[in-house]
């Protein structure tokens, strides 16, 4: 059986979580591809050419301690620009979404560009405010020096970048269900997205 889900959306709107819960939930497998441009983010803040990372992507460069941090999320994002990275990672993304037994990818072009005839395709929103203050929480476990207007400042740099580049700019696919986590619990989002699968699935 193949099955794809697309879960689209900005930085920190909560579509990771969603995402996991909901490949758990069915037994789907599930592929978060920010972390592949973070890994080339991670791989051009060592020196190396973003367009021959992304083209050289092992599995030690995705398990990486440092993918998770800030510097790396912007460096991601400045990498995603580039069409022959992005071309680099699609075939990967493309093979995990027909794998047997369903699949949930999570990113910003997966209903638009990479699984365009995804069975189920969910954009998941939330205010820059409402996701700077989730991701500021996450950081400051690890960085208690930093701010949250720096964050905010970062999420809508990066919201920017992403939205407004040539390639596979960050936006909703036309037959994506909507939802917006600025005051929506995490398991009311995932409800919303099991429903929609079970609907699809006719069951
Ligand atoms: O989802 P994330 O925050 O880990 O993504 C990091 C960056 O990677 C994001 O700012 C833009 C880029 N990205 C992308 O361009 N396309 C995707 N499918 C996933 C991420």
């Amino acid at each position: 059986m193949q099955f794809t889900v697309a879960i689209d959306g900005p930085a920190a709107a909560g579509k990771g979580t969603i995402s996991k819960a909901v490949a758990a939930h069915f037994g789907f497998a599930h592929l978060d591809t920010g972390l592949l441009y973070r890994a080339v983010g991670a791989r051009v803040l060592t020196g190396d050419d973003a367009i021959a990372a992304a083209r050289g992507l092992t599995t030690a460069d995705l398990e990486r301690p440092s993918l998770r941090t800030g510097e790396v999320a912007q460096e991601a994002s400045k990498v995603a620009v580039i069409p022959e990275v992005r071309h680099a990672l699609l075939e990967f993304q493309r093979e995990f979404a027909e794998r047997e037994g369903g699949a949930v990818l999570d990113g910003r072009d997966i209903g638009t560009v990479i699984c365009p005839d995804a069975q189920v395709k969910v954009f998941v929103t939330a205010s820059a405010e409402v996701r700077a203050d989730r991701r500021y929480k996450e950081l400051v476990a690890q960085d208690p020096e930093i701010k949250l207007a720096e964050v905010l400042a970062d999420v809508i740099a990066r919201d920017k970048r992403d939205s407004e580049r040539a390639t596979a700019p960050l936006v909703a696919a036309k037959d994506a269900l909507l939802i917006d986590t600025s005051d929506l619990s995490i398991p009311e989002a995932v409800a919303q997205v099991v429903a929609a699968i079970d609907e699809a699935r006719g069951a």
